[in-house]
């Protein structure tokens, strides 16, 4: 058999600039600093103002920074996977629009909806067109416009979630680095507990779903709360269990960055170090499919190759799930 895997060849990301802090809502909903930080961990998120761009403008910039950094020319890439939660419109794709936007003129693209587990979704997706050999170069971009689809009014959702994006590069690889193995799950019968109400095709939009605000982010915060704490920690600990991954071999965690309890919990199960676990939710809030590439970016010039690396998140669907991946390269 052959021992071709996907592997990340280069990683980018790219955040807004403005910045939406705890002392701004403050003045906009009933909240305070102190239970921001101490029921989540976030401090600020980053917010896309310009009305006229859209979640493919933050993907762009991350996938035009990938292609930059990587030296891979846009006429070579095969293929490219858009995890989104917050589309520019339900159709076309992000994707199309991301590569048209980015001059890739040879690449066939789609979106994958999983929510807050897109990107591990996409990623898993991506690495079995790599590893039967059917095409070399594929782009998965994570990104979000969350902050079109926040009320921000209701200061149990507002104080969450930010705008963001991050790309990767998947390739070949020889030497058995890349994607190892990957454990997804989806549960419909959560999709009460998170979900946007209207805009499909269930309740298409009306003047009634706009004056009711159901264009919006609805949650149950504490029972996605216990669910997230309870699969994402599971999920994380079946698979460095069946790959025989003790502690010490995991060399770094990336969770999704909803809830810093919710990555707390993740972290303990596993029995990894606070210091092996890659957090900035306190800089960007929940980017939704931003967060494990935005991570994974701001992290590279840590990353060694052969490194053991764990990503996991839970989102809206359900979804939720885990990716084990050995590092590729020694970014300088
Ligand atoms: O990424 C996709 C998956 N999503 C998640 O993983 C999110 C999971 N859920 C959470 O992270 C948490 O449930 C939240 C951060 C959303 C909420 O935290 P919580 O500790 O579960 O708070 P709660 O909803 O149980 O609310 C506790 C109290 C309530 O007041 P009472 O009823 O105890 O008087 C809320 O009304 O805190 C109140 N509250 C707030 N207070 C100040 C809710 N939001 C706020 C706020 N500021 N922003």
């Amino acid at each position: 058999m052959s021992n071709r895997k996907a592997a990340i060849t280069g990683i980018a990301g790219y955040v807004p600039e403005d910045k939406l802090t705890n002392a701004d809502l403050e003045k906009m909903v009933d909240t305070n600093d102190e239970w921001i930080r101490t029921r989540t961990g976030i401090e600020e998120r980053r917010i896309l103002k310009d009305q006229t761009k859209a979640t493919s403008d933050l993907g762009t910039a991350a996938v035009k920074e990938l292609l930059r950094k990587t030296g891979v020319k846009p006429e070579e890439v095969d293929m490219l996977i858009c995890a989104t939660a917050t589309p520019d419109h339900l159709f076309p794709s992000t994707a199309n629009i991301i590569s048209d936007k980015c001059g890739l003129v040879n690449a066939w693209s789609y979106d994958i909806m999983a929510a807050c587990s897109g990107f591990i979704y996409s990623l898993a997706t991506a690495s079995q067109f790599i590893e039967t050999g059917k095409y070399s170069k594929i782009i998965v971009v994570g990104a979000d416009k969350m902050s079109s689809i926040i009320d921000y009014e209701d200061r149990a959702t507002c104080i969450i979630f930010g705008d963001g994006a991050g790309a990767v590069m998947l390739e070949p690889n020889d030497e058995g680095l890349g994607v190892q193995d990957s454990i997804l799950h989806s549960d419909g019968s959560g999709r009460e507990f998170l979900h946007q109400k209207a805009g499909g095709s269930l309740n298409p939009a009306s003047i009634k779903t706009v004056e009711n605000k159901e264009h919006f982010v609805y949650q149950e915060g504490k029972t996605v709360f216990k669910f997230a704490v309870s699969k994402m920690a599971d999920v994380s600990a079946e698979i460095m269990e069946r790959n025989n991954l003790k502690s010490d071999d995991v060399s770094w965690l990336v969770p999704h960055q909803a809830n810093l309890r919710i990555i707390d919990a993740t972290a303990r199960r596993m029995g990894v170090d606070n210091s092996k676990v890659m957090i900035n939710i306190q800089k960007y809030g929940n980017t939704t499919n931003g967060t494990i590439p935005l991570c994974l970016w701001e992290w590279e010039d840590q990353l060694k190759k052969g490194d053991n690396i764990v990503l996991a998140a839970f989102g809206g669907g359900f979804t939720w799930g885990s990716l084990y991946l050995k590092w590729a390269y020694t970014a300088n």
